[in-house]
Order: C-alpha cells, then sequence, then structure tokens
C-alpha cells in the first residue's frame, strides 16, 4: 500500500502549468502575425529592461513538441496557454489569417494526443496595435472586436478545447497598461483605466455568450488577479484602508461579474466609469460563469497614511525575486472569502508560482528548493480551501518555462524549467522533480480518470 498520506484533492483535481502567448511563443513575425501592443512597447526605448522583447522568447512557436514532451513528463493534466490575437486577426478585425490558428490547432492537438486538456485564455495582453491605434481599450469598438475574435478562435478550436478563459487579469492590463504606464500600451491616464477596464468586461460578457453560442458544451471562465487585503492593525482606519484596496483590486472584477453592480463604496471610481457604462452591459457581464480562474502570488498588508490607503511590507518576511512577499495563507483566505463572497460554481487557481535567482551549476542542474517550498506550502494552502469547501477543481503553476516577464524582460525567472535564452535549451528545475512526484503521489493514492472531456 502507498504511504503516501492523502490529502483532500478530489481524484479529478486538475493539476497543470501556464504560459502566456507574448512571453513563450517568440515567432513575432512568422505566418502572417500581425504588431502587438507589446512588440511596440518593447521596442520603445525605455520601456523593458535591457531593451528586451518577446521576438524569440522561449521560440515556444516552434519547439511546443518538445515543451509538450517536457509536460507529458511532469504528469500534468492541464496546460494553460493564451492565443494571440494578432496572430489570428493581424489587424485586429475583418480577415482572419488561417495560418495562425493552424498553430493552436497542432498544439491542441498535440496536447490531446498526450492526454493533456488544453485550457486556453482568448487575451493575455497582446492587443493588436491596429486596435491600439483605432482607440484600443478605452475605446468600445474594441469590446466589439473582441467578440468577434472568440467567435472565430472558438469556431476553430471548440471542437477540442471545452475550458476557455475570456481574459487574463484585466486589473493588470487596465492599470498597468493604461494608469502607470508600465505595461503595454504605455497610456498614464486613470481615466483611460477605468475606461479600459468597463470595456475588458464588457468584452469578456460579449465574448461568453459567443464561446457559448460556438461550443454549447464549453466550461467559461476568466482570471483574476486577486489578492487578499489584510489590514495592518484592528483599527477602524487600517480596516476602512484595507477595504478600499480590496475594492479598487478585486471587488471592482467580482462585483460586476457576479453581482451585476460596481462596489457602491468607491465613489471617485463610479463617477469616472459612469460614461462608459450603457443600459445591458452589466447584464452581459454578470452572466453566469462556469468557473472563476484566481491568479495569485502575494497578500496586501495596508494601513492608513493620512487617509489614503497605503501598501505596507512586513521586512520579516520572505520575499521572492519580484519583492513579492511568500505568504501562503493569503491565498487560502483568497479561496474562503471568494467563496463564502460569490459563490462560484467552480474556482481554478489559473497562475501561483514564484521568481527566484536561479543559475545552473556545475552538475548542469538547477537547484531551487524556495520555489518548492513555496508550491508545496501555497498547494498545501489550497487543500485546506479544498477540505473547507471552497470549490477549486484545479491548480496551475505559473509557469512552465522560464519567460519575457513583461517590463522585467528575462531577469525574472519563473519558471519549473529553466530555458537558458541563448542557446534556448530547456532544463528541468527540481521544482519540476518534486511537482512530477506530487502529482504522481497524489494519483497513486487515487488514480483518477483520463481529464479529456469527450
Ligand atoms: C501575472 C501574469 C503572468 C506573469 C505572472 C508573473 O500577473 O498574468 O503573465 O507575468 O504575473
Amino acid at each position: 500500500m502507498p504511504t503516501d498520506t492523502p490529502k483532500p484533492f478530489p481524484t479529478d483535481f486538475v493539476w497543470g502549468a501556464a504560459t502566456a502567448s507574448y512571453q513563450v511563443e517568440g515567432a513575432a513575425r512568422e505566418d502572417g502575425r500581425g504588431e502587438s501592443v507589446w512588440d511596440r512597447f518593447a521596442a520603445t526605448p525605455g520601456k523593458v529592461r535591457n531593451g528586451e522583447s518577446g521576438e524569440i522568447a522561449c521560440d515556444f512557436y516552434h519547439r511546443y513538441r518538445d515543451d509538450v514532451a517536457l509536460m507529458r513528463e511532469l504528469g500534468i493534466d492541464a496546460f494553460r496557454f493564451s492565443i494571440a490575437w494578432p496572430r489570428v486577426l493581424p489587424e485586429g478585425r475583418g480577415t482572419v489569417n488561417p495560418a495562425g490558428l493552424d498553430f493552436y490547432d497542432r498544439l491542441v492537438d498535440e496536447l490531446l494526443a498526450h492526454g493533456i486538456e488544453p485550457f486556453a485564455t482568448l487575451f493575455h495582453w497582446d492587443t493588436p496595435q491596429a486596435l491600439e491605434d483605432a482607440g484600443g481599450w478605452p475605446a468600445r469598438a474594441t469590446a466589439e472586436a473582441f467578440a468577434e475574435y472568440a467567435e472565430a478562435v472558438v469556431g476553430r478550436l471548440g471542437d477540442r478545447v471545452r475550458y476557455w478563459m475570456t481574459h487574463n487579469e484585466p486589473w493588470v492590463h487596465a492599470w498597468i497598461g493604461h494608469a502607470w504606464g508600465e505595461h503595454a500600451p504605455g497610456r498614464t491616464s486613470e481615466a483611460d483605466a477605468v475606461a479600459a477596464a468597463h470595456h475588458l468586461l464588457l468584452a469578456h460578457g460579449w465574448a461568453a455568450a459567443a464561446i457559448r453560442r460556438a461550443a454549447p458544451d464549453a466550461e467559461v471562465g476568466i482570471a483574476l488577479n486577486l489578492a487578499h487585503a489584510y489590514p495592518s492593525s484592528a483599527s477602524p482606519e487600517d480596516e476602512a484602508a484595507a477595504w478600499q484596496v480590496d475594492g479598487e483590486g478585486n471587488r471592482w472584477f467580482l462585483d460586476p461579474l457576479f453581482r451585476g453592480s460596481y462596489p457602491a463604496d468607491l465613489r471617485e471610481r463610479n463617477e469616472l466609469v459612469a460614461p462608459f457604462v450603457r443600459d445591458g452591459d452589466l447584464d452581459a457581464i454578470s452572466a453566469p460563469l462556469d468557473f472563476l480562474g484566481v491568479n495569485n502570488y502575494f497578500r496586501f498588508i495596508v494601513s492608513a497614511d493620512g487617509g489614503r490607503p497605503s501598501v505596507v511590507r512586513d521586512s520579516e518576511a520572505q520575499h521572492t525575486d519580484m519583492g513579492w512577499e511568500v505568504y501562503p495563507d493569503g491565498l487560502y483566505r483568497l479561496l474562503m472569502r471568494v467563496t463564502a463572497d460569490y459563490a462560484p460554481p467552480a474556482i481554478y487557481v489559473t497562475e501561483n508560482g514564484a521568481a527566484f535567482g536561479d543559475v545552473r551549476v556545475h552538475d548542469g542542474r538547477v537547484h531551487d528548493p524556495e520555489r518548492t517550498a513555496y508550491l508545496e506550502t501555497y498547494i498545501d494552502a489550497v487543500s485546506r480551501a479544498v477540505a473547507e469547501g471552497a470549490p477549486v477543481k484545479g491548480y496551475f503553476v505559473w509557469s512552465m518555462l522560464d519567460n519575457f516577464e513583461w517590463a522585467h524582460g528575462y531577469s525574472k525567472r519563473f519558471g519549473i524549467v529553466y530555458v537558458d535564452f541563448p542557446t534556448l535549451d530547456r532544463v528541468p528545475k527540481d521544482s519540476f522533480y518534486w511537482y512530477r512526484d506530487h502529482i504522481a503521489g497524489l494519483r497513486r493514492v487515487s488514480p483518477r480518470a483520463p481529464v479529456t472531456s469527450g
């Protein structure tokens, strides 16, 4: 008999790994792919560390077969990837580029041939540049274009891909890309960010309907970046400050999706969004979802600083190479809270992981005990939430591969597989083997049927 301690993960729990198109694919000019806002932003001096870009990235576009073989070795049930809109519609709207869709067709077939369920995200921030030039996400027309794009993709892949996410982290794209200027498209206007966020949500609602029309058996969700906000003390001021941070980051997306309204306590934000909200928008946004994707990396500790919320750092705590606090209990609390307040029918942890300064040493291996400890403790936090009733159905490590970490270029390594960027060699890190053994150990305790849906 196996000696492993059974963890309260259901036998059909999905273990996976995640990537995103611009971060791994490369092949930026091949097979008719159009320009994306990230190509333009990365080519703008001073925007990305060392002037790096996703032009080659991990060359996943050409090496996906080898990478799927690694996934097979890892033993994952599912792979989360995103589709590059400018491969499918180089100008954002209009004529579909079949060669762009062919790539995802091949990838999906390769995954299925290896018993790995595809989890596809339609938008992970690589808007076609032509749409940005026409007004971008602050313009409502971009949401219309997104619904057309969703229809084209699902029309082609929906017979084999069952799990769809419309967007990845709309907060990040709206605020970091449109208010803070640190991500593409590099805008610096709070009003643009609020409009972009509304149109991203609207695009989600319209695309969800388009997915269901094209593939009635689809499981439809969205991946949000969520982080539990802890007050730095029990004072009413700090509690109120934490609630405000929660509102701006979490509830601004969760409330419209699950309750059909923006949170009323964020008065200034509501005034900014009001001109963009039309009758019916919130009904479209709040159409029932099959699952919520939760991306989580850290928590917030918030104190009231002269009336404004200020995020503070626990200097005693461990922090990753991103400066993000390692705090697994934050994921447990987040999952319990989302379950209690919004009752999603299912939750997938669609991203969780850590960057550390990994090096390949003289034995040719990459020893990353901090990442293994991170994954172990965060997965344990997920298991506690599952045991207490959170409907978590799966967990995806960010990331399968070291990749282009946006404005940080290649300097932040999140992979469980090391990528030697000059040669593009892949080296599974120690955490890869830990994750492989973790999954295999659970399977020994409770074998599962193949995930692949009919
Ligand atoms: C998330 C993104 C993902 C990656 C990780 C580290 O915000 O969705 O692309 O950059 O952070």
